[in-house]
């Protein structure tokens, strides 16, 4: 089976597969924080995130949808959408986790993925908690806050570039 390493911190490692993406840990502490995500998964059931496909306890494991490349400068819906279309998908994905309760908490472009079907999606749920609780340094706004962030700072790099292409 090949296996891509695409990302991962200290302790973690996160491989593409032909079976979907899977996390590795490394570490028992990593572990612990991995075995976090798949409630969160679960509850959203894909809906603007990757379906939950299971788990291996004793390689220490976790598998889930692949929705293909993450947000960046170079892979992004933004300019293939327009703003206001992207703008809508964004409201989406917080409506969709306010339904659910859910903090997503990391909403930054590598965390972010986008599919023509499936509209934009939320990767890492590994900081992710219920609404209501607190985490330090998160707030009710934190999502939004950092959701728009991403989206004024694409917008302003892709516009950016495209206007200096065209001069
Ligand atoms: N379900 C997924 N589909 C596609 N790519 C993913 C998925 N989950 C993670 N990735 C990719 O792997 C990278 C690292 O995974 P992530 O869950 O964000 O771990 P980390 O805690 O190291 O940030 C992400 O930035 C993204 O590029
Ligand atoms: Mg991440």
């Amino acid at each position: 089976m090949t296996m891509e390493a695409i990302g991962g911190h200290e302790g973690m490692v996160v491989y593409r597969t032909p079976e979907g993406i899977r996390k590795v840990a490394i570490t028992d502490e990593a572990w612990r924080d991995l075995l976090r995500e798949p409630q969160w998964l679960a509850a959203m059931g894909g809906d603007h995130a990757p379906r939950y496909l299971g788990h291996d306890n004793s390689e220490r494991w976790t598998l889930q949808e692949d929705l293909g490349h993450a947000l960046s400068i170079d892979s992004n819906p933004v300019m293939a959408l327009g703003a206001a279309t992207f703008f809508d998908q964004c409201v989406d994905l917080l409506t969709a986790l306010r339904r659910a309760g859910i903090y997503h908490g990391d909403l930054t472009p590598p965390n972010l993925a986008w599919t023509e079907h499936r509209g934009l999606c939320a990767l890492d749920w590994q900081e992710s908690t219920l609404m209501g609780s607190s985490l330090p340094g998160k707030r009710d706004t934190t999502d939004a806050w950092q959701l728009l962030d991403t989206y004024m700072g694409l917008m302003g790099g892709c516009g950016a570039f495209k206007l200096a292409g065209e001069r």
